[in-house]
Parts: C-alpha cells; sequence; structure tokens
C-alpha cells in the first residue's frame, strides 16, 4: 500500500499517548495530519478513503476501556477500507479491553486495523506508578513498532481478506468503575494564570474559582496537575491515598510494549 497521508489522532491529556503516536508516526512513509481529540467539542468529521491514507489512533486506558469522549469523537472518523494503526497507553496496571474496544471503533468505522500495540506511560493520577515512562527502552520497541508497521503496510495490496491482529481482551467489555478523586489548587500559591482553566477538557474549573474542579464534571485526566504553571494542582485526601496504596500493589511488576500484526 502506498502511504502518503498519515492522520495522527489522539486524545492525550497528559500528552504521554501523544508522545508515543508521535514516535510511531515518525517511522511510518507520508506525511502526518495531527487530530487532537483531547476535548468535549466534537471534532469535524474526516472521510479517508483506500488510496494513500491511513490513521494512526492513540487512547489513554481509563479503567480499563476506551475513554467515552475519545471513543465518541473517533465516531467523527470514517474510512473506506482505509488502514488504521490502534495504539493504548497505560500507566502499568493493565489495558484490560481497550485495545480490543479500539480495534473494534477502528472496524466499525470502515477502517482495517493493519497493527495494534500497547504502551506503557506514567499514569496520569498515581504519578509515582511507571514515573519516567515511556523510557529509553520503551522509545526503542516503540520505534520497532513502527518499522514493523511500516514493513507490513509496503507488502500489502489492501486491507482486504485480511485476518486482524489477535489482540487480548473481552467482549462484551468491562464495565468501567467511578474514580471519585479530582485534583484541586492551592489558594495561597495560585497566581490565576488560568492555563488550567484553559486547558482542562471538559471544562470543570472556573476562573473565579481556580483551585477548585467542578466534581460533576471533571473525568480525573490529570491535564490541570500536568499545565499548573505554579505546580499547586494535585490529587489529594484520603481516597486518593487509599486508592494510591492499592494501586501501587497491583503495579508493581514492570509491564513491556506488546504488540500484534494482522495475518494474510
Ligand atoms: C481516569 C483514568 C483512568 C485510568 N485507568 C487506567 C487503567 O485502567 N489501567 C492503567 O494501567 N492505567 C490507567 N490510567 C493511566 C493512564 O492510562 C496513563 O497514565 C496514560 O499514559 C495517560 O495518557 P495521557 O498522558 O495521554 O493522558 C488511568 C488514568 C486516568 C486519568
Amino acid at each position: 500500500m502506498n502511504i502518503e497521508n498519515v492522520h495522527l489522532v489522539y486524545f492525550s491529556a497528559t500528552y504521554t499517548t501523544r508522545k508515543v503516536v508521535r514516535a510511531v508516526a515518525a517511522r511510518l512513509p507520508g506525511t502526518v495530519v495531527e487530530h487532537d481529540i483531547t476535548a468535549l467539542e466534537p471534532p469535524d468529521d474526516v472521510a479517508l478513503s483506500d488510496r494513500g491514507d491511513l490513521m494512526v489512533v492513540g487512547v489513554p486506558v481509563y479503567a480499563g476501556r476506551v475513554p467515552v469522549m475519545a471513543a465518541d469523537a473517533l465516531l467523527r472518523f470514517r474510512g473506506r477500507g482505509t488502514p488504521a494503526i490502534a495504539v493504548c497507553v497505560y500507566g502499568n496496571r493493565a489495558y484490560d479491553d481497550a485495545l480490543v474496544e479500539l480495534c473494534d471503533l477502528l472496524g466499525d468505522g470502515g477502517f482495517g486495523v493493519v497493527a495494534a500495540g500497547a504502551f506503557v506511560a506514567r499514569h496520569s493520577i498515581f504519578t509515582s506508578i511507571a514515573a519516567g515512562r515511556p523510557d529509553e527502552a520503551d522509545m526503542a520497541a516503540i520505534g520497532r513498532f513502527g518499522d514493523a508497521c511500516a514493513s507490513l503496510l509496503a507488502s500489502l495490496p489492501s486491507v482486504y481478506g485480511l485476518v486482524p491482529p489477535a489482540v487480548p481482551g473481552n467482549r462484551p467489555y468491562k464495565t468501567p468503575g467511578a474514580i471519585p478523586i479530582y485534583p484541586s489548587g492551592s489558594r495561597k500559591k495560585c497566581t490565576h494564570c488560568e492555563l488550567c482553566v484553559r486547558l482542562c477538557p471538559v471544562h470543570a474549573i472556573s476562573p473565579l474559582r481556580p483551585t477548585r474542579t467542578d466534581g460533576n464534571i471533571c473525568m480525573s485526566c490529570g491535564r490541570c496537575v500536568e499545565v499548573c504553571s505554579q505546580h499547586t494542582r494535585c490529587f489529594s485526601g484520603m481516597m486518593y491515598k487509599m486508592a494510591q496504596r492499592k494501586i501501587t500493589k497491583l503495579c508493581r511488576e514492570r509491564k513491556e510494549p506488546e504488540w500484534y500484526l494482522a495475518g494474510r
């Protein structure tokens, strides 16, 4: 398949998913066009063809699933026998059903999934978990995945008749548990720069009280903690500490990159 345009679609609140998919795209032929779908507002409709287009999609794993907002936004992208590469990025607990769900979403959208990968990055809520990842070894593996995708694409006449990648996961997908923990800032240290207000994907922070977060809207993505210019926003509290203890125990073992290629 001749690839001219790589449509790089990502949902990335704390930017690790973006880093991973950019590294994949760097190994692929074609011009990269980025579509950042980390927003409540739906993206414009995008229709891709089977002549020269490729879509690379990256999502973080939220509670073992594709984030709901990302799944909704992906409905706007339609393929017509267009090849696609599915990538999920997770915080060293597990990716559960997220990768299989992402592949299903792409298949339903008219894409032929040629490859799917799961990579580890720092946990965006419990940031001591997988701190520093993706590290050098991860980035090298991500590069090898990109190279494997490029070789496979070059060897295929089209996506028709491909055996989809044998991605692990369950159908029906697991029911995601609620995560009732929200970040807040310090009134003493906040300088009202409003970066968190502007960059919160769901508009859960009011400019009038930027140290607070509307718990009815917040999806606990960690974007405001990541971008806070004074490093004052953080997750905290009893519930957070208890969850942190529990999840840290589950994440002790280092998980390694995994990927799956379509067969002929
Ligand atoms: C709401 C929420 C739920 C998460 N659930 C999981 C999970 O089920 N398994 C896991 O290993 N990591 C989980 N994580 C961690 C993220 O998948 C991981 O940190 C990812 O790298 C975040 O991507 P981003 O930097 O692009 O936002 C979760 C993070 C958030 C914010």
